[in-house]
């Protein structure tokens, strides 16, 4: 007896892991163990011997039993220890940054100006950007000849060989919109068209793709006193100041008579912009009272309607409003560029909570 306990005692404390442990337990104290065989043996016994061995053997038992327990808690221990040990975690060390990503300032100003024309009952009107030149052009009172159509610098798409068709364009400005929209919804309107539009040059000032905001309100008696108040009201909002001084130089585009180029007050004293203050003026659209032909094509009476219509540059006023020297670099995809510029996902414009940050 004193050698099974001898040799059990040693082999569980020497057990390496808990499957080994299980092994040595049924060996000694499971059904067809040592231990138990022996006990069988007590029924074979005298009751003398039977008395002294019986105390002995079910001590011996007692003994291996808790030796088993014990060692199966100390390896229990160790498993934690050596997963803590594993596990660990430094959690002093700063934690990595969430990477979130940023609205281009191109989408915020497009949201802000939406606000503010929202505002004055203008809706938001869409068009294709791969456009017939009927709509480009023709439809604006840009006939085939017309200098504006080389001036513009237009992407043509093919047609298939002997296809005779006038090929499509990559729109040049958001004014065919203005077509369209006529051509939808009819006299009296009000519509704000924000979009792509494309032109081949490529500059300090220019892309090839830039954006656009054109704007027409058409009713019985819209007037350029109307078209005034309105972008006014627009360019207070827009570049958060009390007071504006604009300036509008006549001009000339196909589409509207009279036409006015629209300026802006402003100063760049120091380096930095300041509108409404200042000795210097920055040209920020052209616009004008649309053409009785541009009318006819959107399918409305000249006789009975008239109104005023613009189309702003965007990237340019984006540029204005945040202090965006390159105009490139709008279109570069440079996450440093974008998470310096960029606004917060939630930083959604609108004129009761402000336009900007
Ligand atoms: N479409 C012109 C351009 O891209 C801008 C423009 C001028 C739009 C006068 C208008 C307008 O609606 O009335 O240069």
């Amino acid at each position: 007896m004193d050698d099974l306990r001898d040799k059990y005692i040693s082999l569980i404390a020497n057990a390496g892991d808990e499957a080994a442990l299980e092994d040595l337990r049924v060996q000694a104290v499971g059904k067809k163990g040592e231990i138990s065989l022996a006990m069988r043996e007590l029924g074979k016994m005298s009751a003398e011997e039977r008395q002294a061995a019986g105390p002995r053997l079910n001590a011996l038992k007692d003994e291996i039993n808790s030796a088993l327990a014990a060692k199966k808690e100390a390896l229990g221990d160790a498993a934690l220890d050596e997963r803590l040990r594993g596990e660990w975690l430094d959690v002093t060390l700063p934690a990595r940054g969430r990477r979130q990503g940023t609205i281009h300032p191109i989408s915020q100003v497009t949201e802000e100006v939406t606000a503010i024309f929202a505002d004055m009952g203008f809706a938001v009107a869409e068009g294709p950007q791969i456009e017939s030149d009927w709509y480009n052009f023709d439809a604006l009172n840009i006939p085939g000849h017309h200098p504006a159509r080389a001036e513009m610098d237009t992407f043509y798409t093919h047609r298939g060989e002997g296809d005779e068709r006038p090929p499509h364009v990559l729109r040049t400005h958001t004014s065919p919109v203005q077509i369209r929209a006529m051509q939808d919804q009819g006299a009296p309107i009000r519509v704000i068209a924000p979009g792509r539009v494309y032109r081949a040059d490529y500059d300090m000032t220019h892309t090839p793709m830039f954006h656009q905001i054109e704007g027409l309100a058409i009713d019985r008696d819209i007037s350029m006193a109307n078209l005034k108040w309105v972008l006014e009201e627009f360019v207070k909002a827009f570049f958060e100041v009390d007071d504006v001084e604009l300036r509008f130089r006549a001009s000339h585009f196909p589409f509207t008579e009279p036409s006015a180029e629209v300026d802006i007050r402003c100063s760049w004293e120091g380096g930095t912009l300041k509108v409404g203050e200042g000795d210097d003026w920055l040209e920020i659209l052209g616009s004008g009272m649309v053409h009785p032909k541009v009318l006819e094509a959107g399918n409305i009476d000249p006789n009975e309607w008239q109104g005023f219509a613009f189309g702003m540059g965007i990237d340019r006023i984006a540029m204005l409003k945040y202090g965006i020297p390159d105009l490139r670099a709008f279109f570069d995809s440079d996450l440093r560029w974008l998470r310096h510029y960029g606004f917060a996902a939630l930083d959604v414009p609108t004129l009761r909570g402000g336009l900007s940050r």
